[in-house]
């Protein structure tokens, strides 16, 4: 039976379809509100707002649940590999063993990146953020392979940009570390796995061998799948808003990445290690920041706590914090910045503040000690979000694409100046 939302405007009563999800979320249709009564509704930040409907990943804020195509991300965390993920975010359904051999060959054959796009790497100077290389880099391979600017959206050329992209990220990521400290860069060897080839890549040095340590390759291979996807977050409304121009992947996908650098979004794991230094440097007293976090006239927050869907727990956090304890025991880390990163666990965990608001450790805080202890430097730490969140960007702008959704255009309510007159400058 279909249900209706009514509202009352100047006593006329306006009804307004309700939309039922696979798991009964519902939503109230108003995408006809405008049209039938004058008025638009206002939702900053869009925290109220369904941008669309979409197949692709479920969450549950409340009870801490996380599912992509179905599958809980418990599982595919423990079981599958990154790859297989992407396959099924992208294609909707877990690749056979035929299917993702098929998969994992053609990520192989795109794993260089073209010779001449190292020439832009030795233009930037050795300080700059690897976010904003590895997004303009991600837009130039527009200009690299022109096919992908097909507005008709032809399937074989989109399948072959969304191998390139997956293919070619962990050796652009890993190329614009080398650059940083400007060591010599190290190419992709295909007999090693996804995420063997990027640690390679990363630490690997022409004079001697990179040994690749199976727990820190699991524990990378699960961060990715974490952050694959996150239904309509901030970056992936990003790239599905640049998408709805018809601008193509790569450019939706660099707009998603510069999206994902701020601090309150994929930058927060960066930050949290800022944060631990801050903390460590000013004497160890982790009470009194805990005070300066829930002082409201102190723009100081706990970075890594918190969540703007997740007000339980962050079910991802609960995966990662194993993998950190294992990592941390089998590289045997002692590092004071661990040290402060437990107690500020422990006591926020504890305090009213964050009880009563519900503000948790989310994934960010224990993926950022992770990296840290993998010796993966601190401005690397959202590139890692960006390797993992790829596969959510692609399969998010894919199906906005196949669902021919229209162009992303807001509206807004006016508040400025009424209409006046142009006054000469030399009259001001
Ligand atoms: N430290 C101290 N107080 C906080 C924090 C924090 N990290 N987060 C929220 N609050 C307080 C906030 O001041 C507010 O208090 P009050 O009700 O008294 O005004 C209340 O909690 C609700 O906060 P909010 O800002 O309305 O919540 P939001 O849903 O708009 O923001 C958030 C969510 C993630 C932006 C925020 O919690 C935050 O800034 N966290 C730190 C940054 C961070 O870790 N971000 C990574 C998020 S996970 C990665 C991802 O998926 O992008």
């Amino acid at each position: 039976m279909s249900r209706t939302a009514k509202i009352v405007l100047n006593e006329n009563e306006h009804e307004l379809p309700v939309v039922t999800g696979s798991e009964n979320e519902n939503a109230i249709d108003i995408s006809k509100l405008r049209a039938s009564t004058g008025y638009i509704t206002i939702d900053p930040g869009y925290k109220n707002t369904g941008a669309t409907t979409s197949a692709i990943t479920f969450l549950d804020g409340e009870k801490g649940i996380l599912r992509y195509r179905g599958y809980p991300i418990e599982q595919l965390a423990n079981n599958a590999s990154f790859l297989e993920v992407s396959y099924l975010l992208i294609y909707g359904e877990l690749p056979n063993a035929v299917e993702l051999q098929l998969f994992e060959g053609n990520i192989k054959m795109h794993t260089l990146v073209h010779e001449d796009m190292k020439r832009f790497f030795e233009a930037y100077p050795a300080k700059a953020h690897p976010m904003g290389v590895l997004s303009s880099t991600v837009s130039s391979f527009a200009t690299f392979y022109p096919e992908s600017q097909n507005p008709n959206r032809n399937s074989e050329a989109v399948n072959l940009t969304i191998q390139r992209l997956i293919a070619k990220l962990p050796t652009l990521a890993a190329w614009s570390y080398k650059n940083s400290i400007r060591h010599p860069f190290m190419y992709p060897k295909n007999h090693l796995n996804y995420c063997e080839n990027f640690l390679n890549m990363m630490f690997a040095m022409p004079t001697e061998e990179y040994v690749i340590d199976p727990v820190i390759v699991d524990a990378i291979n699960k961060l990715l799948i974490l952050h694959a996807d996150h239904e309509q977050n901030c970056s992936t409304s990003t790239v599905r808003i640049v998408g709805s121009s018809q601008a193509n992947l790569y450019s939706s996908v660099s707009a998603g990445i510069c999206a994902l650098w701020g601090p309150l979004h994929g930058g927060a794991n960066q930050k949290v290690i800022e944060m631990l230094l801050k903390i460590h440097i000013d004497g160890g007293n982790v009470d009194k920041w805990v005070e300066k976090a829930k002082d409201k006239n102190d723009p100081f927050r706990l970075m890594g706590f918190g969540h703007r869907v997740y007000k339980n727990f962050d079910p991802r956090a609960r995966i990662i914090k194993k993998s950190c304890d294992d990592v941390l025991e089998k590289l045997g880390v002692d590092d004071p910045l661990l040290e402060i990163a437990k107690k500020l666990e422990k006591v926020a965990l504890e305090d009213d503040y964050f009880k009563e608001r519900n503000l948790y450790p989310n994934v960010d805080f224990y993926s950022g000690i992770i990296y840290k202890a993998l010796r993966i430097p601190t401005e690397m730490f959202t590139v890692m979000f960006a390797l993992g969140r790829l596969p959510g960007w692609i399969a998010q702008w894919k199906e906005m694409t196949e669902n021919n959704e229209p162009i992303g255009r807001p509206r807004q309510i006016y508040t400025g100046h009424g209409s006046r007159d142009y006054v000469d400058v030399s009259k001001r």
